[in-house]
């Protein structure tokens, strides 16, 4: 459930109509619901409330401040997978002991970081990340609470570049390994090995890989408590998925997800830490863009718009379908006519839809991609010497830019030429 729709034939975002965003800061353009996240984090975090639990938004999903603030507002907790990102976190105005630190390759600038603002934990993916990490704390004269990150060779069944949990993935420590490196773990200085973290993947459609790579979780602690370790944290991670075709089956609900977790951990006399980033932010966000123009080949009509591939990557990337609707509602007498919806970046991969039916449009016309709030505006670039795009968040009937659009002086601010050259 989101706040997108369409009010006397206006798409608007809660209480604001989008053509009006889009006079104002110019397209493309990003638009969050802040009533949207709010939701979301809440039926997240109510499928879980008997839980001792504490939900660490996945900042990477969406690195915006204000985003993350309203998150931590909500009273969630972030999880960072870099220096920047747990700055991020801290300026948003989340507790240090709330942060979980997760990443296949902390620099030790990095970890030194995290032990000097006092992360609550580190979700350790290495043996040298373990020793690099027991010198640090030991130098420092600090104790870092860790989980290992474990590798339970599942297989998510979602996409192959988003699939984190079989042996050959570069994430975690494969899980039958993970009871010798705990018991190393417990012997070095300023190492407090009192958590086992999973993460399999993302945009996950079905709970029986969750609950497979749960299974062998509660396996591993039950061995690692008969080893005498002290396993007090489960950290589960994130990976729910989000409907992002309407036409397809919906992923299970957060609810369903949070029944599963009972089943398997009833009372395994943990604490919990959860890692959603797209179940929260996805459904939230859309990316407004303008008609450039339609151009008609002998086969094809395309749909020329001002968003490229640089501002959203996932079709490109992955293949991935966003929903795309008219910003003017189509009257309900309208054909729909298979287009393809190109953006203007020098690629044949900027395509964001091939065929895809919708209503006549023209140049200046608004069209909005749906689901667009996670990995969208995190994962855009600069390419073609495009300028990010501005970030806009609405409440109610308010609207606030949260991230304005650079000045071309202010996007080549940081470029000099060498001296040699005048
Ligand atoms: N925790 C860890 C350790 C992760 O690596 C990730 C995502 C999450 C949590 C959050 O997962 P989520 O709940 O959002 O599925 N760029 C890709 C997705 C990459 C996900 C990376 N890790 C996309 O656009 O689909």
């Amino acid at each position: 459930m989101h706040h997108f729709s369409y009010c006397n034939g206006v798409l608007h975002a809660e209480g604001v109509p989008v053509p009006h965003l889009a006079d104002e800061v110019g397209t493309p353009f990003y638009c969050y619901s802040q009533a949207t996240l709010a939701r979301h984090f809440r039926v997240f975090a109510d499928a879980l409330a008997s839980l001792d639990a504490t939900v660490c938004f996945a900042v990477k999903a969406n690195t915006n401040l204000s985003v993350i603030r309203s998150l931590v507002q909500q009273g969630a907790g972030c999880d960072v997978v870099s220096g920047g990102e747990l700055q991020l976190a801290l300026k948003a105005g989340c507790a240090p002991e709330k942060i979980v630190f997760s990443g296949v390759g902390k620099t030790e600038a990095e970890l030194r970081l995290a032990l000097d603002c006092g992360v609550g934990q580190i979700n350790v993916e290495s043996e040298a990340e373990l020793v690099t990490l027991s010198r640090l704390a030991t130098t420092l004269g600090k104790t870092a609470r860790i989980a290992l990150r474990v590798n339970p060779d599942v297989d998510s069944g979602g996409h192959d570049k988003i699939t984190t949990g079989r042996k050959e993935d570069k994430f975690g420590i494969e899980w039958t390994l993970a009871p010798a490196l705990y018991r190393k773990a417990r012997d070095l200085p300023g190492i407090d090995p009192s958590g086992v973290a999973v993460h399999i993947g993302s945009q996950i459609t079905s709970l029986a890989p969750f609950e497979a790579a749960f299974l062998r979780v509660r396996d591993l602690i039950h061995m690692l408590r008969a080893d005498g370790l002290d396993i007090r944290h489960l950290d589960l991670g994130g990976g729910l998925g989000v409907p992002y075709d309407h036409r397809g089956a919906a992923p299970p609900s957060p609810a369903a997800y949070g029944e599963m977790v009972k089943r398997v951990f009833g009372n395994i006399g943990c604490s919990f830490t959860f890692e959603p980033g797209r179940v929260i932010v996805g459904n939230a966000g859309i990316l407004v863009s303008r008609v450039v123009a339609i151009k008609e080949s002998s086969t094809r009509r395309f749909v020329i718009i001002d968003a490229g591939m640089n501002d959203l990557v996932r079709p490109a990337m992955y293949g991935a379908l966003h929903e795309i609707i008219p910003v003017q509602e189509a009257p309900t007498s309208s054909t729909f006519e298979p287009v393809d919806v190109v953006g203007p970046v020098c690629e044949t991969t900027d395509c964001f839809a091939k065929a895809y039916p919708l209503p006549a449009l023209k140049a200046g016309d608004l069209v909005a991609f749906m689901t667009a709030g996670a990995y969208g505006a995190a994962m855009s670039s600069t390419y073609n010497a495009r300028p990010l795009v501005p970030e806009v968040m609405v409440s109610g009937d308010k609207s606030s830019v949260i991230r304005r659009r650079p000045t071309f002086e202010e996007m080549t601010a940081l470029e000099q030429l060498p001296s040699w050259m005048d």
